[in-house]
C-alpha cells in the first residue's frame, strides 16, 4: 500500500489523516496516511528516512514550510513564488519535487465553494508571514482592481509588495500599509492571514472599514466555533464570513490529485467535519 504522510510540529490535532483518508476511500485509491510529528534539528535527514522507507509524498505543515522548499530538487512555479511548500512528491528517479497548494486551495475555496468573485475587487489581506506569501500569487491571478497588504510590521508587507508587484502590475494596484492607515477605503473582501488567531485576537483594524458587501475569509479555522476574526466581522455586519476549514480540505484535495492523478469531491468532507469535529 502507498504512503504517505502529513509532517509537523505540533502534529497531533492535524485534520490531515481524516481528510486523506476519506478522499481514499471515495476515490477508490489504496493508501494509508498518517500523522508524523518531525524533530526541528533533523528535518531533513527524517524526510530522507521516510523515502527509504518507502514513502510517496508527504504534506508539510508549521514550522518546516521554508525547509522543505529548501531541500527540493526541483519546485513548481507557484510553490517558487511562495517561497514555502506544503507538498513533497518522492519521484521514481529519487528526486524530491516540491509544490504549494495552499494559495488554490483558497482561491477554490472562495470562488467554486463560496462563489466570492475577487476579480476587479477591492481585497485587504491581512499579515504579511509565510502563510500570505503563500497564497498572493493565486489571490493575485484572479486580477483583483486593489490587493492592499496591512501588516503590524509595515516592511514585510512591502517587501511582499516589492516581489509581487512586477508579475500583476497590469491587473492589480498592489500596495503596502499599517493598520492605522486603514480606514479612508472599504473593501469588499477582507482576508486574514496573521496568526493573531492563535491568541484570540484580531488585528487592529477600523470598524467603518466594511462595506454593506462586505466579504471577510480567515486563513485559521475551528470546527467547534467561529474564529475570532470571523466574530469579529458578523458583530460589524459583514455580508458573510468564513473560516479556512473550507482551503484546509481544498488544499489537501489538490495534494491528493497530484500525488494520485484523481480529484476528490470535497462538498460531503467538509459538512461531515463540521458535524463531527475530530
Ligand atoms: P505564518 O507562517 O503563520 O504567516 P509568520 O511568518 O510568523 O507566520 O507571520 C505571522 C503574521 O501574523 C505576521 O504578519 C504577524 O505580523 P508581524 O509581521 O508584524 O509580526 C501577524 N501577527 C501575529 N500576531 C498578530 C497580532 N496579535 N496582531 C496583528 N498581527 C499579528
Amino acid at each position: 500500500m502507498d504512503r504517505y504522510a502529513v509532517v509537523g510540529n505540533p502534529i497531533k490535532h492535524s485534520l490531515s489523516p481524516q481528510i486523506h483518508t476519506q478522499f481514499a476511500s471515495e476515490t477508490g485509491q489504496s493508501l494509508e496516511y498518517l500523522a508524523l510529528e518531525l524533530d526541528n534539528d533533523h528535518f531533513e535527514e527524517q524526510i530522507r528516512q521516510l523515502i527509504v522507507s518507502g514513502y510517496k509524498g508527504v504534506n508539510v505543515t508549521v514550522p518546516f514550510k521554508e525547509k522543505a522548499w529548501a531541500m527540493t530538487d526541483r519546485l513548481s512555479p507557484r510553490a517558487k513564488d511562495a517561497g514555502a511548500v506544503n507538498t513533497l512528491i518522492f519521484q521514481q528517479d529519487g528526486q524530491i519535487a516540491g509544490d504549494n497548494t495552499d494559495g488554490i486551495g483558497l482561491t477554490r475555496d472562495m470562488i467554486t465553494n463560496h462563489k466570492i468573485l475577487i476579480r476587479h475587487r477591492k481585497v485587504l489581506v491581512l499579515g504579511a508571514g509565510g502563510a500570505v506569501r503563500g497564497v498572493l500569487g493565486p489571490l493575485l491571478s484572479q486580477k483583483p482592481e486593489l490587493l492592499t497588504i496591512a501588516n503590524r510590521t509595515l516592511e514585510r508587507a512591502e517587501t511582499l509588495v516589492d516581489q509581487f508587484t512586477e508579475s500583476y502590475l497590469e491587473s492589480t494596484d498592489l500596495n503596502a500599509c499599517a493598520y492605522q492607515e486603514l480606514g479612508r477605503d472599504k473593501f469588499d473582501l477582507i482576508i486574514n492571514g496573521t496568526s493573531a488567531g492563535l491568541n484570540n485576537e484580531v488585528p487592529p483594524l477600523p470598524d467603518d472599514i466594511l462595506g454593506i458587501n462586505s466579504i471577510c475569509y480567515d486563513m485559521m479555522y475551528n470546527t467547534r466555533q467561529p474564529t475570532a476574526f470571523v466574530k469579529w466581522a458578523q458583530e460589524r455586519g459583514a455580508l458573510r464570513a468564513f473560516d479556512g476549514l473550507g482551503m484546509l480540505v481544498e488544499q489537501a484535495a489538490e495534494a491528493f490529485f497530484i500525488w494520485r492523478g484523481v480529484r476528490p469531491d470535497t462538498t460531503q468532507l467538509m459538512t461531515d467535519l463540521r458535524k463531527h469535529p475530530a
